[in-house]
């Protein structure tokens, strides 16, 4: 791969490697699954996405069970969770021809992957969000948040300085750090994140579609269910790190073949959409909300009648979802909704 200029920032790093057109990641392979280098929830097990197809329907009627209303998925992988929300759907005929399917995906070889599972669903791919049709609209995102770039600055005596890389040396780049004014994202962001804060890690992307779904859900009615993997408190952590064959990978080797991620910081995420008025956030860890859904009930189901074999596979896979030490606590469940909405399935301590 080769970058075109000697200093770039964090975020200028993350993007060329994860989406150049040549050579980013995620422009290239499927990079799903055991064969690839990390899995995610809905290619671990169907139940996940079964849970959330159940979760979307509730929502819906929530809403006053809408005649037209927009599913988004943000960032949809190989598609696999659409997959079965679509074979779930089925089962509720009333919410499936209510239903305006879309998928926002930047990665034109995930797309082409989608559209070959997508043949007889009627499916948009929108390109921009803003673009969505102003109707009710349910955003779902799996994993999406922390696949978008970050900036990360230190502070250091009483100064806030960014940290950069430097790529002069083509096969050795190296962090730097270059003094920094940080009232000007205070100010574009209108949220002070630097109070009692060392090191300060976010991304302004992450932030810009935060804001842009939260004026779609102020106007047209709906919500964003966004599950990922963070935190809650409110000291920043630096969470960078890369990826690669189920494995941590250091960012600067093999550009392009690793993939490079971050935690959400969920408080930031809470206090930035409270900047909306007449919006909230509730939050939950994956397990309780999975647990809440029936995901143990389902798992029996479907395990009766069956092999040993495969039903070791099923409850294999259900506990790598809701256990503390794999999935079960690190993924935290966000929903952003309208106030008045006091919808809450799932979220239920
Ligand atoms: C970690 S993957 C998660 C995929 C899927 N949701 C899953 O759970 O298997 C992140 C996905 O978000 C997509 N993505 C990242 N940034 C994006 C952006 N700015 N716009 C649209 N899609 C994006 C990637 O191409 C990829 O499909």
């Amino acid at each position: 791969m080769k970058l075109k200029k000697n200093n770039i920032s964090l975020d200028q790093f993350i993007n060329q490697s994860l989406y150049n057109k040549k050579f980013g990641y995620y422009m290239k392979k499927d990079p799903f699954g055991k064969s690839g280098d990390f899995i995610t929830a809905p290619n671990i097990s169907r139940l996940f996405s079964e849970m959330i197809a159940i979760w979307i329907v509730s929502f819906w009627e929530s809403l006053g069970s809408p005649k037209k209303f927009n599913l988004i998925e943000l960032g949809a992988g190989n598609g696999e969770m659409m997959k079965v929300l679509i074979e779930s759907f089925q089962n509720f005929p009333v919410f499936l021809n209510s239903c305006n399917f879309i998928i926002h995906e930047k990665s034109p070889s995930l797309i082409k992957i989608q559209k070959k599972k997508f043949i007889k669903t009627k499916i948009s791919w929108v390109s921009k969000i803003v673009k969505i049709k102003k109707l009710p609209s349910i955003f779902i995102a799996n994993e999406f948040f922390d696949a978008i770039a970050i900036r990360q600055f230190e502070k250091k005596k009483n100064s806030w300085f960014e940290k950069l890389i430097n790529l002069k040396e083509k096969n050795n780049p190296r962090f730097f750090y270059k003094k920094f004014n940080l009232k000007k994202i205070e100010k574009k962001i209108k949220l002070k994140i630097s109070q009692k804060q060392n090191f300060i890690e976010y991304s302004e992307l992450g932030l810009d579609y935060l804001k842009d779904i939260s004026q779609i859900i102020k106007k047209n009615t709906g919500g964003l269910l966004l599950i990922d993997y963070g935190y809650t408190e409110k000291k920043m952590k630096n969470t960078l790190q890369g990826v690669s064959n189920h494995k941590f990978a250091n960012i600067f080797k093999d550009i392009g073949n690793v993939d490079i991620t971050h935690n959400i910081n969920f408080n930031l995420f809470k206090r930035f959409v409270k900047q909306t008025k007449g919006l909230k956030t509730i939050l939950t860890t994956q397990k309780k909300f999975l647990l809440n859904m029936g995901i143990k009930q389902r798992a029996e189901i479907i395990s009766r009648n069956q092999s040993f074999l495969k039903k070791a596979d099923i409850f294999y896979r259900f506990n790598r979802l809701i256990d503390e030490k794999q999935m079960g606590n690190l993924f935290k469940v966000m929903l952003i909704k309208n106030e008045k909405n006091k919808f809450n399935l799932g979220f239920k301590n």
